[in-house]
C-alpha cells in the first residue's frame, strides 16, 4: 500500500491520456458533446467523468483502483473498511440503519438527527427512541446526549438493535465518545456515528478525537464537509465484530447509484491523499486562519464568538466552526449573515443567535481578512439597530422539552407517500397545538427535525417553530417552507 499515491484518480488521468474511442456513457463523451457554454467550468471535469468500463473498476463490486483507494482511505481514517459514498453522508447513515434495522426494531438515537437518520428509520419501519441533546445554557443550542440517558436507554430497550450518535453537531460541539462506545459494546451492541461534519478529526491534536479513535463501529463522514472531497463525496467506516458489514454493503449497493460519480469518488482519493501525507500539516495552515479571525473578532466589542468553557455541555468544539454573534442580542443570526452577505461574505448557515462560518484547510489569508474587514464595517452600522425581534430569546430553542428517553416512536412511512394528501389538511400554524403533524417539520439551517409526521405537534413546539419563523427561518419538510401553515392529519 503506497500512501503517496491516488490509485482511482491517477487511473482515470492515465484513461484520458490514452488513446480511446468511447462507445460507453455518458453520452457527453469525456465533454466532447457539452455545450458550450458549460466548457469554461465542466469541461475539464468531464474528461474524467467516465464510468464502470475495462480498468475503471465498479464501487459496487470493488477489485481494483476503487479497492485500493478504499483500503487506503481507510488506512488513513482509521479504519478496516471504508467505502465511498457518492451520495453524501446521507446515504451512509441510510446503508447503516437499513443494514442494522428491520420492521419494528429499536434504534436508540438522539433527537437532534439529521433528516437521513429519521428517514432510514421511517423506511426501515423500524421505531426511534429518542434521546433528548444536553442543552448548553451558555450557547443556547442543543448539544450531545447524555451518557446516563444511553445508559438508561439501553436497560429499558435491551432488544435495541443499535445507538447512533450525532458527533460534532453542526456548530462544531463534539463529546468524547470512548465511554460511549464501551457502554454500548456491553451491550453486545454496534455504535453507529453520524460524523459528517467530522472527516477532520484526529488529524491535529487541537482537534477533537475521532469516532473510530474512540471506539465506534460504524462511522460517516461528509469529506466533502470538512475536507476537499466534491460535494456528495463522503465515507463510510466500518471497524471491530458489533456490525454486520455484508448487509451494509448490500444496503449501500441498494441506495447508491448504479452509475456513481467517477469525478466525486476521484476526489475522495485525493482528499484521503492529502490527510495521508501532510494532515496536520495542511490542517495547521486552516488553525492559522482560524486563530487570525477569533484574534480579531476578540478586539470588536460588536461581536461574540462561542467558545468551550468549564460548564460547557460538550467536551470539545472544533475550532473550524466559528458560531458568531452581535453582543447585545438584538441582530438575529439570519440579520447578521444579510450583513455579511451584502459585504459578499457568504456564510455556512444562520440561525436565530449565530451565524455560522466555517474555515477549512483551504481558507486563505485574503478572504479572512475581507471577512474582517466586512464584520468592522457592520460594527459601525450597528448603532442604527434597534431591539426589534419582537419577543424573541437567544434561548428560544430551551423552551423545547423532551423526555431524556422517549418511548418507541414509530415514524409513519406515510410522510413519503401518495396517501400524504389524503386526510390531511393545511392550518396555520397558531392552531396546530394537539394535531397530529403529517408532515416532518425541519428548520433549517441546521436541518434538525422538531416535529415528525405522526407526532403531536405540543405548544413548545407551536411557540418555537412561530419564533423561528418570524425570525425568518425557511422549513424543509414543509409544505409552506416558511411554515404559516401546517399539515396535520384530520381525525
Ligand atoms: C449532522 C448531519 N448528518 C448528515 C448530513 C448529511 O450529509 P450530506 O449532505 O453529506 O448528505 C448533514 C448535512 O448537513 C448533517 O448536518
Amino acid at each position: 500500500m503506497n500512501r503517496h499515491t491516488a490509485p482511482l484518480y491517477d487511473r482515470l488521468v492515465r484513461h484520458v491520456q490514452e488513446d480511446h474511442a468511447g462507445f460507453h456513457v455518458p453520452g457527453h463523451k469525456s465533454g466532447a458533446g457539452l455545450d458550450p457554454r458549460g466548457m469554461a467550468f465542466l469541461q475539464a471535469v468531464m474528461a474524467i467523468d467516465l464510468t464502470e468500463i475495462t480498468g475503471l473498476d465498479d464501487l459496487h463490486h470493488p477489485e481494483t483502483v476503487i479497492l485500493e483507494a478504499q483500503e487506503l482511505a481507510a488506512d488513513c481514517f482509521g479504519a478496516e473498511e471504508t467505502s465511498f459514498l457518492v451520495g453524501g453522508s446521507t446515504s451512509g447513515n441510510m446503508a447503516l440503519i437499513l443494514a442494522t434495522c428491520g420492521r419494528d426494531d429499536i434504534l436508540i438515537v438522539q433527537r437532534n438527527s439529521h433528516k437521513s437518520i429519521l428517514n432510514a428509520i421511517a423506511l426501515a419501519g423500524a421505531k426511534a427512541v429518542f434521546l433528548s441533546p444536553e442543552w448548553d445554557d451558555e450557547a443556547g443550542l442543543a448539544a450531545g446526549v447524555r451518557l446516563e440517558d444511553v445508559r438508561s436507554a439501553l436497560e429499558r430497550y435491551p432488544g435495541a438493535k443499535a445507538v447512533m450518535l450525532t458527533n460534532p453537531n453542526y456548530y462544531g460541539m463534539a463529546d468524547d465518545l470512548s465511554p460511549y462506545a464501551d457502554l454500548v459494546h456491553q451491550y453486545g451492541k454496534p455504535l453507529l456515528v453520524d460524523e459528517a461534519h467530522g472527516a477532520h478529526l484526529g488529524f491535529h491534536p487541537n482537534l477533537p478525537p475521532s469516532a473510530l479513535s474512540s471506539g465506534a463501529d460504524g462511522v460517516v463522514q461528509s469529506t466533502h464537509k470538512m475536507l476537499t472531497a466534491m460535494t456528495m463525496g463522503a465515507m463510510l467506516h466500518m471497524q471491530g465484530p458489533y456490525l454486520n458489514r455484508s448487509a451494509v454493503r448490500r444496503c449501500l449497493s441498494a441506495i447508491q447509484s448504479s452509475s456513481p460519480s467517477y469525478p466525486i469518488m476521484a476526489s475522495l482519493d485525493l482528499a484521503r491523499l492529502q490527510m495521508h501525507q501532510e494532515g496536520q500539516a495542511f490542517l495547521e495552515k486552516g488553525l492559522d486562519q482560524v486563530n487570525r479571525f477569533r484574534a480579531a473578532v476578540a478586539q470588536m466589542a460588536g461581536f461574540r464568538v462561542l467558545s468551550h468553557s468549564q460548564g460547557s455541555a460538550f467536551d470539545y468544539l472544533d475550532p473550524f466552526k466559528i458560531s458568531i454573534s452581535e453582543a447585545s442580542g438584538k441582530v438575529t443570526g439570519y440579520q447578521l449573515q444579510e450583513l455579511l452577505e451584502s459585504y459578499g461574505c457568504m456564510v455556512e448557515m444562520a440561525d436565530p443567535s449565530y451565524a455560522l462560518l466555517h474555515f477549512s484547510i483551504a481558507t486563505t489569508e485574503t478572504a479572512t481578512e475581507r471577512l474582517i474587514a466586512s464584520l468592522k464595517q457592520i460594527e459601525a452600522e450597528l448603532p442604527r439597530f434597534k431591539q426589534e425581534n419582537d419577543g424573541f430569546s437567544p434561548n428560544i430553542s430551551s423552551i423545547l422539552r423532551f423526555d431524556a428517553v422517549s418511548p418507541p416512536v414509530s415514524l409513519p412511512a406515510f410522510a413519503y407517500a401518495a396517501s400524504l394528501d389524503v386526510g390531511c389538511q393545511s392550518i396555520p400554524l397558531e392552531d396546530a397545538e394537539g394535531k397530529t403533524a403529517a408532515e416532518t417539520i425541519i428548520p433549517y439551517p441546521p436541518g434538525i427535525p422538531v416535529v415528525y409526521a405522526g407526532e403531536q405537534i405540543s405548544r413548545d413546539a407551536v411557540a418555537y417553530l412561530s419564533t423561528l419563523s418570524r425570525a425568518g427561518a425557511r422549513f424543509q419538510g414543509a409544505a409552506d417552507s416558511r411554515l404559516q401553515n401546517v399539515r396535520v392529519t384530520v381525525s
